[in-house]
Formats: structure tokens, C-alpha cells, sequence
């Protein structure tokens, strides 16, 4: 559990969309700089391809990055991991064809102060799904398929499985409704006691913003495929 809940949770605030935030050069700048990257992981079974935005990258765009998000959320520092070297990375792009699964992104060290996390899409279609519920552990995926949960070995910023999070917010089976509407790659019985705060419908331009400690996952919503670039803060 993280150790500074307490502050944690007085920076907690509800996600908020900022709309028309970076323009169509800026959306492109992005691509090219995606483009760019090395791939850091290709996982051809989840199919998904994983980026990181390495700190030689696209000097520019990060300080218009940093700015443009500093704006939004006051003060903060990159809390995405470290390169091999023990440089900052400034984000992670990240390429699927799936939705990704219920999971919180709380970081893995315990001491640190964690405070938000951005997203911003650069495919026009997608969704997100932002959980009313939060969690104080270190990223966890959220899991009752005990094939998952049996995965023990993990890599260097791999999220750790667990079912902790049943019964953890009451028994309370999750709304069929909003299940067949946007979740329909999730067993029911993994949303148990959560309730939607928003659905962040993608729109190019826009950013969603929201504490590390809201669980969420992707909408069933996908077309063919979806980039998006997510990074993680701390104060
Ligand atoms: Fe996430």
C-alpha cells in the first residue's frame, strides 16, 4: 500500500476532458515522433506494441507537452519508469488492436507522492472507461481468471495480478446495461461493486486527465486499431 494516502488523496479530483488542447500539426508531431521510437515491447499474442518516449525524442514537443500539461494540472514530475541508463521517460505510447483489461496504474514505489495521469489519443476512435472506485496499491491488473492470476514471474514495470479488488467495493453485481454498452471484453463478474464515472469518448485534440489511483480500463470500442500516449505523475 502506498504510504502517503493521505496526500494522495487530497489531490484526488474527479477526470476531466480538456478539449481542443493540441492542434493538427501538434496531433501529427506526436505521430511522427511515434514513428520515430524504437519499439520497446511487441506482444504479438495481446497484440499490442509498446513505445517509450525516450528523452533524445522530440525536444520540442516536450516542452510544449510539459507546458500544455502543467497548465492543466500545476506541478509535477514524469514518474513513467526509467530507461535501462536510469534516464526519464516522458511517456508511453501505446499501439492495440484489444481492449486493455481493468487495471490502476498506482506506479511501484510506495514512498512517492502519486498524482495524475494523462491520456491523449491519436486515432480518432476509442474509448475509455474511468472507475468511480480507486486503489492505494502499486499497478495491478484486475483479474478473476486464475490462469492470470497464477503469472508470478513478472518483468521490471510489469503490472502484478491480483483479485484484491473483489469484494473490496461491496457485492453489488456491476449494471448489465453498461456492461453490454461499453465493457463487453470483461466478465461481469470482474466489475463487482464498481460504477462508471465517465466514458472518455477519443477526440483528436482533446485530453483526458485522472488520478492514478481510478481504476479503469479500455471500452470495448475499438476500430481496427488505437494509439494513444499515456503518462504517469507524481508530485
Ligand atoms: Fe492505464
Amino acid at each position: 500500500m502506498h504510504k502517503k494516502i493521505k496526500e494522495i488523496k487530497s489531490n484526488e479530483s474527479p477526470p476531466k476532458v480538456i478539449k481542443n488542447l493540441f492542434n493538427k500539426n501538434e496531433i501529427n508531431d506526436f505521430l511522427k515522433l511515434y514513428e520515430q521510437l524504437p519499439t520497446t515491447v511487441h506482444n504479438k499474442k495481446q497484440n499490442v506494441i509498446k513505445k517509450r518516449w525516450l528523452i533524445e525524442y522530440g525536444k520540442d514537443l516536450e516542452n510544449l507537452f510539459y507546458q500544455r500539461v502543467k497548465n492543466e494540472i500545476g506541478d509535477f514530475k514524469y514518474d513513467n519508469l526509467k530507461t535501462e541508463s536510469g534516464n526519464i521517460i516522458y511517456g508511453l505510447f501505446q499501439e492495440s488492436y484489444n481492449p486493455i483489461g481493468l487495471h490502476i496504474d498506482g506506479g511501484f514505489n510506495f514512498e512517492d507522492l502519486i498524482y495524475k495521469q494523462t491520456l491523449i489519443p491519436l486515432t480518432p476512435v476509442g474509448s475509455t472507461v474511468i472507475f468511480k472506485n480507486r486503489y492505494y496499491g502499486q499497478s495491478t491488473n484486475f483479474t478473476i481468471d486464475q490462469n492470470e492470476l497464477n503469472v508470478k514471474k513478472l518483468n521490471y514495470g510489469q503490472n502484478k495480478r491480483s483479485n484484491a479488488h473483489i469484494g473490496l467495493y461491496g457485492d453489488k453485481p456491476f449494471s448489465s446495461v453498461d456492461h453490454k454498452k461499453y465493457l463487453n471484453h470483461e466478465k461481469i463478474d470482474n466489475l463487482v461493486g464498481l460504477e462508471i464515472d465517465m466514458v472518455y469518448e477519443w477526440e483528436l485534440g482533446s485530453m483526458l486527465v485522472f488520478d492514478r489511483t481510478n481504476l479503469h480500463c479500455s471500452s470495448s470500442k475499438i476500430d481496427g486499431k488505437k494509439i494513444g500516449l499515456t503518462t504517469f505523475t507524481k508530485k
